[in-house]
C-alpha cells in the first residue's frame, strides 16, 4: 500500500475514534476547556481535514468496513483529539476534565489495556510517519539525506562480462552513471524530451517497461498471474516508486549489436535499472525492491551487485528494518543470485496450501528478505 493510501486508513480510524467518543459521551454535555463551546463535528474534522467531503466519505467508509477496524488507532485518534482540544463535562455533570481514561472506557477497555493499545498505535503511527515523510522528499533532498553521490556511479573493474559481449574497448567506456528518479519524473520524460538518444522517442518509462518484458515475460507468462501490461504499468507509476537507472557514462550509447532491443523507440542509453519503494509490509518498515533488470550484454559486470549495495545503503540510512523482494520460483538464476546476496525466504512468503485429500499447492513466487541491521547477516554480506 502506498503511503498516501495508508495515511488515509489512519485518518479514517482516527476520525472514527473521535466521532464515536463524542457520540458516546454526548450526555455529559461536553464543552471545550478554553472557550466553553461544545465540540462539533466540524471541529473534529478541522483536526484531520481541510475538506469536509473527504471527512464525510471516510466516515461512511469506516461505517461500512468496521470489521477491518484496528481499535488501537481509533483510541489513538480520540486521545490525540483530547490532547489538542481539552474537553470537560458540563457544570451540571460536575465540570470534570476528560482524559485518556474516558476514551479507554468508551471503547470498553480497562486502563492498562487502553494504555497498551494507545502506546502500540502511537509507535505504529510514528513508524509510518517516517515512511510517509521520506516519500515526500524531493530527489535532491533524498539524495542529500540518504545517499552519497559517489554511489551514483560505477566503474567496471575490467575483464569481460558474463556474456563476453561487453568490454571496455567495445563502447569506449567502462564507467556507468546511475540516476535516481521518481516515477513522476519518468513519465514526464515523455517522447523526445530527453537528450541522450538520437532516437525519435525517448520515453524512459516505456523503455523500462519493455526491458522488464524483455527479461521476464516468460516467467510472468508461465505464472498464475500471467503478464498483465496494464497492471505492471500502474505499479511502475506508483507515486512512491523510485528508480535507479543505469546508463553508460559520458552519454555513450551501446553499439547496435550490444543493445537489448533493436526497437528505435527505446532509450538505448539505458542498460539496466532497479526500482524500489520505501514502504511498510506487514507493519515492518522496509525498502521493497520491485524490479532489477540488466541488459544481457552488461550482466556479470557487478552492476546488479552495485545497485543492491545502493538500495541496501538507502535501507540502512532510512532506518528500514529490512529489504525485500518477490521472485518467481521459475527464475532460478535470479534466486541463486539473491541467495548469493544474503536474501532468504521471508516469513510472509506464501506457504504451500493443503487441499482436501492431502495434496498441496505451492505458490509460483516467493518473497525474500534480508535484515539490514542484524549482525547475524554479516556472514552473508559480500
Ligand atoms: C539478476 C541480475 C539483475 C544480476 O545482475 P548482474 O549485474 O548480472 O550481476 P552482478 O554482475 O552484479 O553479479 C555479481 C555477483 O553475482 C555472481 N553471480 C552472477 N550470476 C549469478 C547467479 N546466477 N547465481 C549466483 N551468483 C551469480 C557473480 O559471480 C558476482 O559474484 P561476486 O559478487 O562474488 O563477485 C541480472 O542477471 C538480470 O538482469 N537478470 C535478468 C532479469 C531478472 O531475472 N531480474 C530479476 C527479476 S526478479
Amino acid at each position: 500500500m502506498t503511503s498516501a493510501a495508508t495515511e488515509r486508513e489512519f485518518k479514517k480510524w482516527r476520525l472514527w475514534g473521535v466521532n464515536k467518543f463524542l457520540e458516546a459521551n454526548a450526555a455529559l454535555g461536553m464543552e471545550q476547556v478554553d472557550n466553553g463551546r461544545p465540540p462539533t463535528l466540524d471541529l473534529v474534522q478541522s483536526r484531520y481535514f481541510k475538506d469536509k467531503d473527504e471527512a464525510d466519505e471516510l466516515l461512511t467508509e469506516a461505517r461500512s468496513s468496521l470489521r477491518e477496524m484496528e481499535l488501537k488507532h481509533v483510541i489513538l485518534g480520540a486521545c490525540d483529539f483530547l490532547d489538542i482540544f481539552p474537553l470537560r463535562t458540563s457544570e451540571e455533570n460536575g465540570n470534570v476534565l476528560l482524559t485518556h481514561r474516558n476514551v479507554y472506557r468508551t471503547f470498553g477497555k480497562k486502563e492498562a489495556q487502553g494504555m497498551r493499545l494507545y502506546a502500540e498505535a502511537r509507535h505504529a503511527y510514528l513508524r509510518f510517519r517516517r515512511v510517509r515523510d521520506i516519500n515526500k522528499l524531493s530527489i535532491s533532498q533524498f539524495t542529500e539525506d540518504y545517499l552519497s553521490t559517489n554511489l551514483l556511479m560505477y566503474e567496471y573493474p575490467g575483464g569481460s562480462s558474463e556474456q563476453g559481449l561487453f568490454s571496455t574497448t567495445e563502447v569506449g567506456v567502462s564507467a556507468f552513471d546511475i540516476k535516481l528518479t521518481t516515477s513522476a519524473d519518468l513519465s514526464d520524460q515523455a517522447d523526445g524530451e530527453t537528450t541522450k538518444s538520437t532516437e525519435p522517442s525517448n520515453n524512459v518509462l516505456h523503455t523500462l517497461f519493455e526491458l522488464i518484458k524483455h527479461t521476464s515475460y516468460k516467467h510472468y507468462d508461465a505464472s498464475n498471474q500471467g503478464w498483465d501490461a496494464e497492471n505492471k504499468l500502474e505499479e511502475m507509476k506508483d507515486e512512491d516508486m523510485r528508480y535507479l537507472i543505469v546508463r553508460l557514462a559520458h552519454d555513450a550509447v551501446p553499439e547496435s549489436d550490444t543493445r537489448w532491443s533493436k526497437d528505435s523507440s527505446m532509450d538505448h542509453s539505458v542498460v539496466g535499472f532497479l526500482s524500489f519503494m520505501i514502504t511498510q509490509e506487514e507493519k515492518e518498515n522496509v525498502v521493497y525492491i520491485y524490479e532489477i533488470h540488466m541488459s544481457e550484454h552488461f550482466r556479470g559486470c557487478g552492476l546488479g551487485r552495485h545497485l543492491f549495495n545502493v538500495v541496501e545503503h538507502v535501507g540502512r540510512t532510512t532506518a528500514m528494518d529490512k529489504s525485500m523482494l518477490t521472485v518467481f520460483k521459475s527464475n532460478t538464476r535470479a534466486r541463486n543470485w539473491y541467495a548469493s546476496r544474503g536474501y532468504e525466504v521471508d516469513e510472509i512468503s506464501p506457504k504451500p496450501r493443503k487441499l482436501r485429500g492431502g495434496r498441496s499447492i505451492e505458490s509460483d513466487y516467493e518473497i525474500l528478505s534480508k535484515h539490514l541491521h542484524d549482525k547475524s547477516n554479516k556472514k552473508n554480506k559480500h
